[in-house]
């Protein structure tokens, strides 16, 4: 792999043991995928930041890096960690965890990354534009930066991520190449598609195409708002039964033109109301009322989290209800009195954390219910508890 001086000098330590080491997971990277050399980055989006996921040896890793002195050369965020960092309390999580979480947050903020903890950074100001060059590691992320808004990235482990951040650069392969960004599989979505159908539809397309690309024809435009909260609805879900990084929606997404060119050659699968009926079924291990209902996977939007507020208006919530979505937007809910009219009716909006990457198993929930086909593909694996897939409408309760 090809290093320019300055990168050679990185590498060799020059600049300090940070970079140094930084530098030495890059070039592994680039060598295990063929890069020919590296390309800078404008902006860096890192997971493994719950204690759940990375453990003490994370925390250990982390807090050494602090300590040499790294810091991020672009703008870089979290992704969520594993409990609302100002509210914990409140909410019930375990003390101890709450520990070991504030010592991970701590180091990543001596590096000078943004703690807003998301796996939305693209809905609070980290926005690469189209065609720049990015390092991100949540993979719901990586499918809407290049999907949506066709920047170019990897799906970066953490560690990558990281690296990345610190050195301001990433090997350069994979979804930064022009020639790895073209579809090989035509989706033709013969239904109109509401609400949780977009998390069905990238569920079950994402265990036909792997690692692939899809290129979505959707039956109309006029099929519901396909806007930012299906898109990342979609994406989440391809990215989590599939290994997809990156997807093509015909009239929509900013390179669905460049990538048409060859159509008639793909394969093509065609999708109806049925396939999506019985993926729902598939992803739904229980059918009464879940004790807790987690929405916002990926973290809510501010639109989302209003159409939950209109609807809980002077209501008492039956079961419990999170939320969830960064600080940034929960801010803005704050003022708009949205987060009140739900605390009102008895829920939580619930930031830096989410249903999977929080101890949910080791605070009472048994059933836990999802409008994210990404949550109710991992609550059972990650958490070991029962999961219900719906429309958020359908799954909470109301006492009158
Ligand atoms: Fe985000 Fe957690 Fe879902 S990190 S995409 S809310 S599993």
């Amino acid at each position: 792999m090809h290093l320019t001086r300055k990168e050679e000098k990185m590498y060799q330590g020059e600049f300090g043991p940070a970079i140094e080491k930084s530098m030495e997971i890059l070039v592994a990277l680039g060598d295990i995928y063929g890069a020919e050399g590296m390309v800078e980055i404008v902006s860096a989006q890192i997971s493994g930041v719950s204690y759940k996921t990375i453990g003490e040896a994370g925390l250990e890793y982390l807090e050494d890096l602090a300590r040499e002195g790294a810091h991020v050369k672009v703008p870089s965020t979290l992704n969520p960690a594993g409990v609302d960092l100002d509210n914990w309390k409140t909410l019930g999580f375990p003390e101890e965890f709450v520990e070991k979480q504030l010592l991970i947050v701590e180091a990543y903020c001596k590096m000078g990354i943004s703690t807003t903890c998301t796996c939305t950074p693209y809905l609070v100001g980290n926005v690469p534009p189209l065609g720049s060059h990015i390092a991100w590691s949540e993979s719901s992320a990586v499918c809407y930066a290049n999907s949506v808004l066709g920047a170019r990235t990897n799906r970066e482990g953490g560690p990558g991520a990281l690296s990345a951040a610190i050195c301001g650069r990433t090997p350069n392969y994979g979804y930064h190449l022009d020639e790895e960004r073209i579809p090989n599989l035509l989706v033709e979505v013969e239904t109109p598609l509401k609400g949780s159908d977009y998390g069905a539809l990238g569920y079950l397309v994402g265990k036909s195409v792997g690692s692939g690309i899809p290129y979505f024809k959707l039956k109309s435009r006029k099929q519901g708002k396909t806007g930012v909260n299906n898109l990342k609805a979609l994406g989440a879900a391809l990215a989590s039964s599939g290994a997809v990084a990156l997807y093509h929606v015909e009239n929509i997404t900013p390179e669905y033109k460049s990538a048409s060119e060859n159509l008639e050659m793909l394969e093509k699968i065609s999708i109806a109301s049925a396939d999506l009926e019985e993926t729902r079924g598939t992803l739904s291990m229980y059918k009464d009322k879940p004790d807790l209902v987690c929405l916002g996977c990926p973290h809510a939007s501010l639109e989302e989290i209003n159409e939950v507020a209109q609807i809980l208006k002077g209501k008492t919530l039956a079961n419990k209800l999170w939320v969830c979505t960064s600080i940034s937007v929960k801010a803005a809910s704050d003022r708009m009195g949205y987060t009140q009219i739900i605390e009102n009716a008895g829920g939580h909006v619930v930031c830096d954390t989410c249903m999977v990457v929080a101890p949910i198993e080791e605070m009472d929930f048994k059933v836990i219910g999802v409008d994210s086909a990404k949550a109710a593909n991992y609550v059972p694996s990650m958490c070991g508890l029962d999961v219900v897939f719906d429309d958020w409408q359908n799954l909470i309760d109301f006492k009158n």
